[in-house]
């Protein structure tokens, strides 16, 4: 057996282990969303590494995308999405996502978000970019927090859905190409659990902790995406990386997120030197696709030997300012500055991950029984650059998908589920300084992996993560810094790979030695693990 299969050594005679019909990994709105949609009488087990209410989705600010002005309609969803995503989203995913948006909103709302409203029947529809309509629902500029902190409080009172916190997912264990459990680390115990069951769905978020400035948590390592590439399930996508253009540039943060909604209410985007500059770029200028926004942001700092950038909204009331971003009112105050007179010092900063697992529209893999949603999974909606809000959206239309689908697979299984597994590699070297090759990793991918590439560059980041990677293979692993460790090393190898042999630029992937769209030779890229039996080809 590949001695790099599993983070640990264990016998699965000699641990715990409880069943359950489905085991969600993640807490954010495509677990906990997925979990709500599974029917009741199936025992779900939800489990996450941190506490139930941190995760990238309830830092999400903007809001969610959803045709509902009498003036637009699923079709310009789509073909927004599509225009975005430069030419690589996969269409019947795209259409399951704007046509099923709708139904989910409603479902929302029936569980008591409150999304902000222009009269008591319609909702508040504001702009981000590339959208041709307005079509983002909102709740002031916490939309995430709004949605997580109702569904997290629905799933608390449905008795077949367990949730267990500071429960870290190692592994995932299969027999014959299908999902028989994982193994499991319960950090306040320091004990390691089997969870058996035939299914289990991935939601673990994304992986921005690979680069040094990211709008996303410290939990989002990307435990999912490796405990899935391990075990031979199919990635797909992994070099397009989105890069928000406006996040806080402050010298106490850099990962404050300045929502893409305010340049949707008009602010507009000036270069150090306080003069305009997208018009230059793109014909919808601040509201172009989100990475050609970034590129000329980056393109300004350059030419300025500037560190940022600054958004103006200067034009709008300190009241409608706080009433409309009162999040991010309140937060830039507290730097020092206050949008309503000052321009908000801003630059580009790691937000979302467009790939992941391979995954179908029911979120089926390569691997029976198991499923992803979310930023963890890949179905091909965002292509290379997401539209600005599909990304709540996707969590709630393909986390209904898998609960509607889930019964079909669970009730032909036997609930008795016996995997044994005695994995020794003897790996017995101790890790030093986790932290300062995690630094060092995040700096290498920052300066290599970022918004523009080059084969150089890219060359340069393979050698010295091989480097990591080989030297992190004969450790023994220890706890939670460990693991995580191990992932990010991983999935800034599998990126930097991915990104090598895309040889041409594309919506987020930008290669500067390369810098046209290759129409004629576009392929995907998708990472098989060698050696693995695919189950079941999607
Ligand atoms: C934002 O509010 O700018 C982020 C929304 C998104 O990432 O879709």
């Amino acid at each position: 057996m590949d001695k790099n299969r599993y983070l640990i050594d264990f016998n699965t005679e000699h641990l715990e282990n409880e069943y359950y019909d489905v085991v969600i990994i993640g807490s954010g709105i495509a677990g906990v969303y997925t979990a709500l949609e599974i029917p009741e009488e199936y025992k779900v087990a939800i489990l996450t590494k941190e506490t139930i209410d941190i995760s990238n989705s309830v830092l999400a600010q903007g809001g969610i995308a959803v045709s509902l002005d009498e003036e637009d309609s699923p079709e310009l969803h789509f073909k927004d999405t599509i225009y975005a995503g430069a030419g690589l989203c996969n269409e019947e995913s795209v259409w399951v996502l704007v046509n099923e948006a709708a139904s989910n909103i409603k479902c929302l709302c029936q569980y008591g978000v409150n999304f902000d409203r222009k009269s008591p029947k319609e909702l508040s529809l504001t702009r981000e970019g590339a959208h041709s309509k307005n079509r983002i629902i909102h709740a002031g500029d916490t939309t995430g927090k709004e949605v997580c902190d109702k569904l997290t409080s629905v799933v608390r009172t449905r008795n077949n859905v367990t949730i267990r916190e500071r429960t870290f997912v190692l592994d995932l264990l299969t027999e014959n190409g299908a999902c028989k459990g994982i193994l499991a680390y319960e950090e306040d115990s320091t004990k390691y659990k089997l969870y058996l069951t035939n299914v289990v769905v991935c939601a673990t978020g994304g992986f921005g902790q690979i680069y040094e400035y990211t709008t996303n948590p410290e939990v989002a390592t990307g435990d999912g995406v490796c405990l899935a590439y391990r075990a031979g399930v199919e990635l797909m996508d992994l070099e397009f990386i989105q890069f928000h253009p406006t996040v806080l540039f402050h010298p106490e943060n850099k990962s404050f997120l300045i929502s893409e909604a305010v340049r949707g209410e008009g602010a507009i985007l000036r270069n150090i030197h306080g003069d305009r500059f997208m018009a230059e770029y793109h014909e919808l200028e601040e509201l172009a696709p989100r990475d050609v926004v970034s590129r000329a942001i980056f393109e300004e700092m350059r030419k300025y030997k500037s560190t940022h950038v600054y958004l103006d909204i200067t034009f709008k009331s300190k009241e409608y300012l706080e009433n409309r971003f009162p999040n991010i009112y309140k937060t830039c105050l507290n730097y020092g500055i206050d949008m309503s007179k000052d321009y908000i010092p801003v630059a580009p900063a790691e937000h979302y991950c467009m790939g992941g697992i391979r995954s179908d529209v029911y979120g089926r893999t390569n691997i029976l029984g198991f499923y992803a949603c979310g930023e963890s999974a890949c179905n091909g909606i965002h292509g290379a650059n997401r539209l600005a809000s599909n990304s709540l959206l996707e969590g709630l239309v393909f986390g209904h998908k898998i609960g509607s689908e889930i019964g079909n697979i669970i009730k032909n299984r036997e609930k008795k589920i016996h995997i044994s597994v005695d994995f020794q590699s003897n790996r017995k070297e101790q890790i030093k300084e986790p932290e300062a090759i995690k630094k060092e990793v995040q700096r290498i991918m920052t300066e290599n992996v970022g918004i523009i590439r080059n084969k150089e560059g890219l060359h340069k980041a393979k050698e010295s993560l091989d480097k990591y990677y080989k030297m992190l293979q004969s450790v023994e692993n220890k706890n939670i810094t460990h693991f995580e460790l191990q992932n990010i090393v991983l999935l800034s190898k599998l990126v930097i790979e991915s990104a090598m042999e895309r040889e041409e630029s594309r919506g987020a992937h930008f290669r500067s030695d390369y810098n046209k769209t290759d129409d004629i030779n576009w392929r995907r890229n998708i990472i098989r693990k060698r050696g693995e039996s695919i189950a079941q080809s999607i």
